[in-house]
């Protein structure tokens, strides 16, 4: 992380002030930091840059950690099946696999390779009115974001499909944020392969309880990132204490009579934000503003099952073929 965030970061448990012990810097990164909470002396850690800003009291479903380390264990105990995920050409193998050949690249340090076989993953795992859509809503958040200035700070990242674009096409800070540090640490090595990693600060916290100081971030993004947190009963109101300028979350929306998704989606404690009306009575219920910008609405199917993994998924949703309603939901 950079030393620009200290100022602007605050303990996530008690809001109170850090006291920093900065053990390793490089310029302006701090690479190994032991950041203590001057009241309830709460530690965090900064370790490999990312600064670690995790409480210990909210449950947790971090799944880079199992589908990262299940993935090595499979294929360890399975040779047969990794000489078959890794020398079998791409073009015969199904989109699932595709992209788990990917990350097992990834982990190698092939990058280059990875994103060739995440990039024809992606056509076979996505419709085309999906990745359409979904294109057309990075276009219009780097549109948007290109007029203005400061830090950006980009909400459950993920392995960073809007990070990646911001970075290479705007010229500003970012902050690259996700509850698991396993994706982060991932992160780093792919934007460092990139030549994207220097205008980068990665922190790891649960966006229902962020280390930010109220009102200290000018611009939040998401790509998708509402949608994947689980039980969000608070994470409005967190995110508006922290904003001050605008939130840009890119959102898709299931129908409201879709039973069959809807039921997954209750399954999982993601109903609040996939379903436009309530999202939108969310929003305003935690005090912002909001419009939808950039609307689309495109076909999405599951994902195909990888053939060489035991049936593993890619994305939990879909449960069965839809039409998704797309936009950038701005929230002020
Ligand atoms: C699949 S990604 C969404 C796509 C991603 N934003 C991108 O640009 O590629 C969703 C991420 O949300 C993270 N996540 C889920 N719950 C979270 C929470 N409560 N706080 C922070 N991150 C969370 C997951 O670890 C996952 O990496």
């Amino acid at each position: 992380m950079h030393d620009y965030l200290i100022e602007m970061l605050e303990c996530p448990v008690c809001h109170s002030e850090l006291s920093w012990t900065v053990t390793r810097s490089l310029g302006s990164r701090i690479e190994e930091a032991d950041v203590r909470c001057t009241t309830c002396g709460a530690a965090y850690p900064v370790r490999e840059g990312i600064a670690l800003f995790l409480t210990p009291d909210l449950p947790r479903n971090d799944l880079w950690e199992h589908v990262d380390s299940g993935l090595t264990t499979y294929l360890r105990e399975h040779p047969e099946v990794e000489r078959q995920l890794m020398d079998v050409p791409l073009a015969d193998m199904a989109p699932a696999d595709q992209f788990f050949r990917a990350l097992v690249l990834e982990e190698r340090g092939m990058y280059g390779q990875a994103k060739t076989a995440e990039q024809v993953a992606n056509a076979g795992l996505y419709t085309r009115e999906y990745l359409a859509c979904s294109e057309s809503q990075f276009n219009y958040v780097i549109e948007r974001l290109s007029s203005s200035d400061g830090p950006i700070v980009d909400l459950a990242s993920g392995r960073g499909a809007l990070a990646e674009r911001l970075a290479s096409r705007l010229d500003r800070s970012l902050v690259v944020t996700d509850f698991s540090p396993r994706v982060l640490r991932r992160n780093r090595r792919w934007l460092e392969f990139l030549g994207l990693y220097d205008k980068v600060s990665l922190l790891a916290f649960d966006a229902r309880r962020t280390p930010f100081k109220d009102r200290a971030v000018g611009t939040l993004t998401t790509y998708l990132g509402l949608s994947n947190i689980e039980e969000p009963a608070d994470l409005l109101l967190e995110l508006r204490r922290i904003v001050e300028g605008g939130f840009l979350a890119i959102s898709h929306f299931f129908p409201e009579e879709d039973e069959a998704n809807a039921a997954a989606i209750r399954e999982a404690g993601l109903s609040p934000l996939l379903f436009r009306r309530s999202a939108l009575d969310h929003f305003a219920a935690a005090g912002w503003l909001m419009e939808l910008a950039n609307m689309c609405v495109g076909e999405s199917i599951p994902t195909p099952r990888s053939v060489l993994l035991d049936g593993a998924g890619v994305d939990a949703l879909p449960v069965v073929e839809t039409v998704l309603q797309w936009c950038v939901l701005v929230a002020s």
